[in-house]
């Protein structure tokens, strides 16, 4: 059958990456997730004392960036059946994913030099096709050509359920349990919808030939078997 790129794009939360993941690994295709990328340099800018309070220093990361000092990859991790984040050869993928990072992801995800390294090593990563790439300009900025699109959206209520029930499930403590916050994670969510749909470079945008799942009332299963539809479609 033919290799195709299949690019999802959608809002923060909304369940992209898990069906991205089970895709790739029912039709043997590679997974990629993006925003894991995004995450690790910012989890290089918070260790760098690149982000005090007083907002990102721009310069010290562009620097860095450009000295080849960041480095972002991937590795198959055969006991999840899922590749596994790292940066600069450090495994960071339970880093990147805490509430520290979620927060501050988002403004260094606008830096313009930020996403055009990424973006470049995106595209070397589908050259060979036979991709699931989910991110938020993956159908528009990184492969316009890709032969499947899709762009999945649910309320921001539902999102931060999600998200909500995602971070109970890996809370260690009751004391970790009892400080998360549903309100703050809306509003986490409401907040990087908003950055990351009015950003100048990239922004989170449809694809005109994408096609739209809400899946804000649908399972997982549900999901899984609607986007296989999709795939089957495309490769016919
Ligand atoms: O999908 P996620 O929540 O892990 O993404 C983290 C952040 O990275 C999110 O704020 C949007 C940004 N991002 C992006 O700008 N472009 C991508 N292709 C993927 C993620």
């Amino acid at each position: 059958m033919k290799k195709i790129v299949i690019a999802i794009d959608g809002h923060s939360s909304c369940g992209k990456s898990t069906m991205a993941k089970e895709l790739a690994k029912n039709i043997g295709y590679v997974y990629v997730d993006t925003g894991a990328m995004y995450r690790a340099v910012t989890l290089y800018a918070m260790q760098h004392g690149q982000f005090p309070d007083t907002g990102i220093q721009e310069d010290a990361l562009r620097t860095d960036i450009e000295a080849g000092r960041v480095k972002v990859s991937f590795k198959f991790n055969a006991e999840t059946g899922r590749p596994d984040t790292y940066l600069n050869g450090v495994l960071v993928e339970n880093e990147i994913r805490q509430m520290e990072v979620s927060n501050r992801v988002s403004p260094i995800a606008a830096l313009p030099f930020v996403r055009t390294l990424l973006t470049e090593q995106q595209k070397a990563m589908g050259r060979e096709k036979g991709i699931v790439m989910d991110g938020r300009d993956i159908g528009t900025a990184v492969f316009p050509n890709a032969e499947l699109k899709i762009f999945v959206t649910a309320t921001a209520e539902v999102r931060a359920q999600r998200r909500y029930d995602e971070l109970l499930g890996k809370a260690k403590t009751k004391e970790e349990a009892d400080a998360l916050r549903f309100d703050e994670i809306l509003k986490n969510v409401q907040e990087r919808d908003y950055i990351d749909s009015h950003r100048e470079t990239a922004p989170l945008r449809q694809a005109p030939d994408a096609i739209v799942l809400d899946n804000s009332h649908m399972t997982r299963e549900e999901q899984n078997a609607w986007l296989l539809q999709r795939y089957k479609e495309a490769t016919a």
